[in-house]
């Protein structure tokens, strides 16, 4: 038996590893060329901490304190050297990929439809060339590659589940942007598109409290990902709400698909607003005119967060003003590329 181990590190670069049945974490690492943080390998040092992030394991009992203590194992922390999985785990390493000497990898994929679902929504479906689709975490993105842009690279986050034989993505068609016009002019099913990743740290936690999920525009991609997994694995029993926000209803797409997972997952509820003026869409304004202190469960709450830069900072502030912390706010800000920097 083997358990797949997804290293997260601290660039959002990912690793997905089989770890054998009584292996080690640093050891299964070793095995497929990844060289975590470690020093004595025997417990003593405490190099080698990482956080579980997701997964059932055996922290091992031949550590000192000074290592790792009750208080840091409690709070999910681990020592790779004596860890032992007995489930997939993700684990969050806490230095850069190229300190490990890992790099996210390039896959080749193949464009199999490209599907106007309003007048700026595209949905992008591949599927596996050769190599397989890439193995991610709900919620993570790959860096495309733009064909016939001189390597210039644009972030888009699946809107599938992992492990899904067609992988789809949410796209924003801005006119004059590289992938807007590839997209709008060139692209042609059958195309060869190269990806780069896994990558990003906005992935769903293992389900511990109720969940505020929060997106604007496209940021509904990740969250769809997210919600894919909650439908299949479940919510361990936790409430789950999404709000929806876009500009104009047309770009609220994608809501038939939440409500068939409305169907898969219980516990879900989700409502949609649009902030266009003279909206007659029946909520209107931006999500922060409709979730408040009273929808965080005293703080007892996971929040997801995704869209563009300025929703994301406005929805922060949101949180803070309402006087409550929250356990966990995770978020992933859609910050437009500069097409210079990017360029190869
Ligand atoms: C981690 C991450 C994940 C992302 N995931 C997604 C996703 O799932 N779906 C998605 O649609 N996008 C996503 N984005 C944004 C995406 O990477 C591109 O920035 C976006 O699609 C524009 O690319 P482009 O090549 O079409 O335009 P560009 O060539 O980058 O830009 C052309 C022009 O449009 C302007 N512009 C770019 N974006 C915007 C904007 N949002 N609003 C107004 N003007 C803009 C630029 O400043 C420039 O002047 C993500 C970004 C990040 C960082
Ligand atoms: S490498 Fe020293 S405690 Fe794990």
């Amino acid at each position: 038996m083997t358990f797949r181990i997804a290293l997260n590190f601290e660039d959002g670069a990912t690793r997905f590893i089989d770890c054998n049945a009584g292996e080690k974490v640093l050891d299964a690492a070793y095995r497929n060329k990844i060289n975590l943080p470690m020093d004595c390998s025997d417990g003593v040092c405490g190099t080698c901490k990482c956080r579980a992030e997701q997964g059932d394991y055996d922290l091992g009992d031949d550590y000192i304190d000074d290592a790792l203590t009750a208080e840091e194992a409690e709070e999910g922390l681990v020592l790779t050297c004596q860890m032992v999985p007995s489930s997939d785990c993700v684990i969050a390493v806490p230095v850069p990929s190229s300190a490990c000497k890992v790099k996210p990898a390039d896959i080749a994929v193949e464009l199999v439809a490209i599907e106007r679902l309003s007048p700026h929504r595209v949905r992008v479906s591949i599927k596996a060339t050769d190599a397989g689709l890439p193995a991610f975490l709900p919620g993570q993105y790959v860096n495309f590659a733009v064909p016939g842009s001189g390597g210039t690279q644009r972030s888009y986050s699946f809107s599938s589940a992992p492990g899904a034989e067609v992988a789809t993505f949410l796209i924003r068609n801005i006119q004059g942007g590289r992938m807007g016009d590839y997209l709008g002019k060139r692209a042609a099913t059958g195309d060869r598109l190269i990806l780069n990743g896994p990558l990003g740290s906005f992935y769903l936690r293992e389900p511990r409290r109720p969940m505020l999920m929060l997106a604007g525009g496209t940021g509904i991609a990740p969250i769809l990902s997210m919600l894919e997994d909650l439908a299949a694995k479940g919510a361990n029993g936790h409430a789950v709400r999404l709000l929806y926000g876009a500009h104009d209803a047309a770009d609220l797409v994608e809501v038939e698909r939440i409500e068939a997972l409305a169907a898969r997952i219980p516990g879900f509820t989700f409502a949609t607003t649009c902030s266009g003026a003279g909206s007659d869409h029946p909520l209107t304004g931006h999500v922060t005119d409709h979730f408040g202190a009273a929808d965080l469960n005293g703080g007892d709450a996971d929040i997801y967060l995704c869209g563009p830069p300025e929703m994301v900072e406005a929805v922060r502030a949101h949180v803070a003003s309402c006087g409550v912390t929250v356990a966990n706010l995770y978020y992933e800000k859609f910050v437009p590329a500069q097409a210079e920097a990017l360029a190869a």
